[in-house]
């Protein structure tokens, strides 16, 4: 059997817990790589998944989207646990179902506080993490976005407006910090997730078959195409690639 493609590489996932972030780590720990499951509230789901990756040496860490002083840390402690940095995977976000025109329950206060931690978490995280990216030589994070950014439809309007922010955001650091550290966003569509409370299998369901592909994307489709970004798309940054079965056409 030949090596796999990212052995020897420390991959980290914010939101590497549950749903997408999940399935990042096995994908990418199945190509090799160590992985460093970030998670929220979900210790216990992350220990569990961390002990269950192919390979040795995975590991978890609390990493708050809004806490962005602990984030200055994240270096030293990537440094110290896993001795070096290659991947970061920006997974983890948060929202609330509002619907766009419901301005009063979208006050200015909520509409901050999302974008903070859908565009500023990551941010924050990129900036404490740049260092150890560029010294990999190869370094690669990949935002998971949303179609949200360039449709303006979604769980609510600030929501959308985080997404698109962190679209730019690719591009803008991409410009700014190639060739050691590339940056790329998957956007899918809905997924199948527990990520919009109250957002039923049916409804997912009925959606994804008015899709050109009839199919809702699994977590799976999403973290395959965050291989990719790794392992084959290697003259690719600055740009979205968009996993949604056709949704937006
Ligand atoms: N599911 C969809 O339909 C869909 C579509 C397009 C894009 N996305 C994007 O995909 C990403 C992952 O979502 P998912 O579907 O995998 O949802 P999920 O299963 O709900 O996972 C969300 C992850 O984010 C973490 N998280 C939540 N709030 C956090 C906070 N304040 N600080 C740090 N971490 C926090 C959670 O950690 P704990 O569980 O440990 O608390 C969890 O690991 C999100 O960025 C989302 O915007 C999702």
């Amino acid at each position: 059997m030949g090596a796999r493609t990212l052995e020897g590489k420390v991959a980290l996932i914010t939101g590497g817990s549950s749903g997408i972030g999940a399935a990042c780590a096995q994908a990418l720990a199945g190509e090799g790589a160590r992985v460093v499951v970030g998670y929220h509230r979900g210790r216990e789901r992350a220990e569990a998944l961390a002990a269950q990756l192919p390979g040795n040496g995975h590991a978890t860490m609390a990493i708050a989207l809004e806490d962005t002083q602990a984030h200055a840390q994240l270096a030293d402690w990537a440094t110290r646990e896993m001795g070096r940095l290659d991947i970061l995977v920006n997974s983890a976000g948060y929202t609330r179902r509002i619907a766009h025109h419901d301005l009063d329950a979208m006050d200015g206060a909520l509409f901050n506080e999302i974008l903070a931690a859908n565009v500023g978490g990551p941010f924050s995280v990129i900036r404490a993490l740049l260092p150890l990216l560029h010294a990999s030589g190869d370094g690669l994070v990949v935002n998971i976005s949303s179609v949200s950014a360039f449709t303006g439809l979604g769980s609510n309007i600030a929501y959308c407006a985080a997404k698109a922010a962190l679209d730019t955001l690719a591009i803008s650091l991409a410009r700014a910090f190639g060739p050691q550290v590339r940056f790329l966003n998957v956007s899918p569509a809905a997924v199948d997730t527990e990520f919009v409370k109250g957002r039923s299998r049916e409804e997912l369901q009925k959606k994804a078959a008015q899709t050109p592909l009839g199919r809702v994307v699994l977590p799976e489709d999403v973290a395959r195409a965050v291989l990719a970004c790794a392992t084959h798309l290697r003259t690719a940054t600055g740009t979205r690639i968009v996993i949604d079965g056709g949704h937006t056409l």
